[in-house]
């Protein structure tokens, strides 16, 4: 690992310190080898003083003891119908990965605890169906869960519920999940399941919005497996009552947990409910939007005229600002070899971004680009917008020996008469981020 990767990493610290993440892990993931891992990555985020609750599924264990007991069972996940038999044994399932669970916390040195506290009802008469033993969520015991958060102890909670007369119903554990979150307002909800990324066709989703989810489970539903229907789907009501992330992890991948939190890209699928951001290289299908983006700029002499060619050959130095995948910003950043210099260029905000700080966020995005390549300085020339380079970004005004001779040469022969910014990029952290927020 690059110190770099450190600082990335250490941006996120802040944001997570002290918020709640719940965890909910099928029972395939709890039954998998990389289970050890998993409660691993969950000390490092309780050594990050992150609140984590975690909630467990037991449908592959029920299966399994179905199996071995020659017996059939209604519904393995807390959905449909659950009969006599198929409570005794989930009731029986669970327990056996509460054990694991709780033996595995104790290796990794943490403090864990069984949390009852789901009051459940039972589902009732679904379509005509009555579902029997299978409950919802009616109140999540909050004052528990919260008393067990301060006191440092991971708080896990089964896929059963309880109701006043102490009856025992089975509850999906992806509702549960989400019933709790929503009850302890959770930063995040983070489902690990086995291979729980969405996946569509031959591409890996690494990022949808709610309403971009809504449409993969109108279009795509007979596609999907229902483990993933039941996640998105819960994933998209989580952040529709404002949850701002749901993670979609496969639970049976070494440091899935760790990557997806602390890593820009993630490597599962993460539903989100405000604005995404982010910073991308331009690419060769960029450069008609880029054109189309700066044109009044261009008309107004904000900025320089740019043909295609032009951008095409400095294109490597383009990045984009997405805001929900439409194309909000950009900003070039040019060096100079050997001269330790890096120049700002073509910052721009469209109309319906502008006044939000986006256009200091892409200039310190641009200084720290600078910085972390290893350039010194960093020039930005304008007509028009100097004083926002000088009142919001901190640079000054300096006389055209400071441009690199080959930039000289240009900047003389443009006519525009540009002022000359300058800042040194020294204080600049050295981290690159590509996603703005979180
Ligand atoms: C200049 C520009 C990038 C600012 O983007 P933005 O997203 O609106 O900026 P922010 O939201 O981060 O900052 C807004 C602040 O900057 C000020 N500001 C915006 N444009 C300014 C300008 N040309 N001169 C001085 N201050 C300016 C605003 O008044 C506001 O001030 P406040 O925070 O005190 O209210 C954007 O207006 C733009 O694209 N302009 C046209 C292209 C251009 O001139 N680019 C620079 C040449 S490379």
């Amino acid at each position: 690992m690059k110190v770099s990767d450190l600082r990335g990493i250490l941006q996120y610290v802040p944001r997570f310190r002290e918020k709640i993440f719940v965890v909910a892990l099928d029972g395939e993931v709890a039954a998998s080898p990389n289970l050890g891992n998993l409660l691993l990555d969950l000390a490092v985020l309780r050594s990050l003083s992150i609140r984590v609750i975690l909630v467990h599924g037991c449908g592959a264990q029920l299966l399994t003891l179905a199996k071995q007991r020659g017996v059939e069972v209604s519904s393995s996940d807390g959905t449909g119908v659950t009969d006599e038999t198929t409570l005794k044994l989930a009731i029986e399932a669970s327990h056996a990965v509460l054990q694991e669970l709780m033996e595995g916390l104790a290796q990794v040195d943490l403090r864990a605890a069984y949390a009852n506290v789901i009051i459940a009802h039972p589902a009732g008469i679904l379509n005509g169906v009555d579902t029997l033993q299978t409950g919802r969520v009616e109140r999540v015991d909050t004052a528990t869960l919260q008393f067990f958060l301060n006191e440092g102890i991971i708080p896990v909670v089964p896929p059963l519920g309880f109701d006043g007369e102490g009856h025992t119903f089975r509850v999906n554990s992806d509702s549960m999940a989400l019933e709790i979150a929503e009850a302890v307002r959770a930063l995040k909800i983070i489902y690990l399941s086995h291979r729980g990324t969405l996946r569509l066709g031959d591409t890996m989703v690494r990022q949808l919005s709610v309403a971009e989810t809504e449409e993969v489970l109108r279009k795509k539903r007979p596609q999907l497996e229902p483990s993933m229907v039941s996640k998105l789907e819960h994933a998209a009501r989580a952040c529709r009552s404002g949850i701002a992330r749901v993670h979609l992890l496969d639970g049976t991948q070494n440091e899935a947990l760790l990557s997806e939190i602390f890593s820009h890209e993630g490597i599962g699928t993460m539903v989100y409910s405000n604005e995404y951001q982010q910073m991308r290289r331009a690419l060769k299908k960029d450069l008609r939007a880029i054109m189309a983006l700066i044109r009044e700029s261009v008309a107004n002499a904000e900025l320089v005229k740019r043909s295609r060619a032009d951008l095409l050959a400095t294109l490597d130095d383009y990045w984009l600002l997405e805001i929900d995948r439409n194309l909000a910003g950009c900003v070039a950043v040019h060096f100079y070899p050997g001269q330790e210099t890096a120049e700002l260029a073509c910052l721009y905000i469209s109309k319906s971004h502008e006044g939000k700080g986006y256009g200091r966020k892409l200039m310190s995005f641009a200084e720290q680009l600078a910085a972390k390549k290893g350039a010194r300085h960093l020039l930005a020339l304008s007509t028009q917008a100097y004083n926002f380079f000088q009142q919001k970004g901190g640079f000054t005004e300096v006389s055209a020996d400071a441009l690199p001779p080959e930039r000289r040469r240009k900047w003389e022969a443009s006519g525009r008469n540009s002022k000359i910014m300058r800042k040194d990029t020294a204080l600049a952290p050295q981290a690159v981020p590509t996603t703005l927020p979180d």
